[in-house]
């Protein structure tokens, strides 16, 4: 039977991935990756530097990721039928290229907001592809967040939220008080931040254009809003991941 290794490949630097997953991609068949296309190459082309720093001879095979409609009148429907497309694609993507065994290759950790399992569990019930699993974790976003600015995730035996931007809106005081988040499209951080919200911020950690920032949000919030939008227009594409906490004392 088939394996189908779900490697967890770091958020951005290819020195960050363990020696178990750099083990897998020496034993793997080939890599399966979804091209999703434009302003997202550079993130595909990133993780081919990375394969090649440690299997500069494993074939990567990539699958047009099929389009989506942004704005459907039935949008849980619409995903759904999207999903389903992407693991038909890539469950004969697999069937065409390997015999033994495929690497997903997954950026951070995959069970940190990623769908991968979520598809490979799809071709297994829906497209009969047999296959055991092996994930192998690597390291977050949000520990490049925190290695980067050289702090802890939580004060003493203090609970910690990560969030979407989307869903930030939504916090309760008490989850904001110490708050990951990511995913934001915009500067989610502008939204409803006390006098006392400390910001650590960074975008494409790990990678040469990495870009931190810390400080109060009212006095850099605006600063980095219009930042990011400059590196957005630069590279075409940014991720970018902050912690936001309400300080108590003056010093962070
Ligand atoms: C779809 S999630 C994937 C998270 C990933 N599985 C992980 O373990 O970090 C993508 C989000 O992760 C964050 N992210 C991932 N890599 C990043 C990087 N190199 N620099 C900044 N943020 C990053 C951003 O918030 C981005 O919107």
């Amino acid at each position: 039977m088939r394996t189908i290794y779900v490697i967890g490949i770091g958020a951005g630097d290819p020195e960050l991935l363990t020696l178990k997953a750099i083990r897998a991609l020496q034993r793997v068949d080939v890599v399966v990756a979804l091209d999703k296309g434009d302003a997202k190459n550079d993130l595909l082309a990133l993780r081919e530097q990375i394969v090649r720093a440690h299997a500069p001879n494993l074939p990567i095979v990539t699958v047009e990721d099929p389009p989506r409609d942004r704005n459907p009148e039935n949008y849980r429907a619409e995903v759904r039928r999207w999903h389903a497309e992407r693991a038909r694609l890539l469950a004969q993507a697999i069937r065409e290229h390997s015999t033994d065994s495929v690497a997903f290759l997954v950026w951070g950790d995959p069970s940190l907001y990623d769908s991968t399992l979520r598809i490979i569990e799809r071709m297994q019930r829906h497209e009969g592809l047999e296959s055991t699993v092996e994930v192998i974790p690597g390291v977050t976003a949000i520990q490049l967040l925190t290695a980067e600015h050289k702090m802890l995730l939580n004060r003493i035996g203090e609970d910690i939220h990560v969030t979407t931007a989307r869903n930030l809106a939504k916090a309760s005081p008490k989850d904001r008080r110490n708050c990951v988040v990511m995913l934001d499209g915009g500067a989610g951080w502008l939204d409803g931040p006390t006098h006392n919200t400390y910001m650590w911020w960074g975008a494409y950690l790990g990678t040469e254009h990495q870009v931190l920032r810390e400080g109060y949000i009212c006095d850099i919030g605006e600063q980095v809003a219009e930042l990011k939008q400059q590196l957005r227009a630069e590279h075409g594409w940014i991720m970018d991941i902050y912690l936001l906490r309400e300080l108590e004392e003056d010093a962070p």
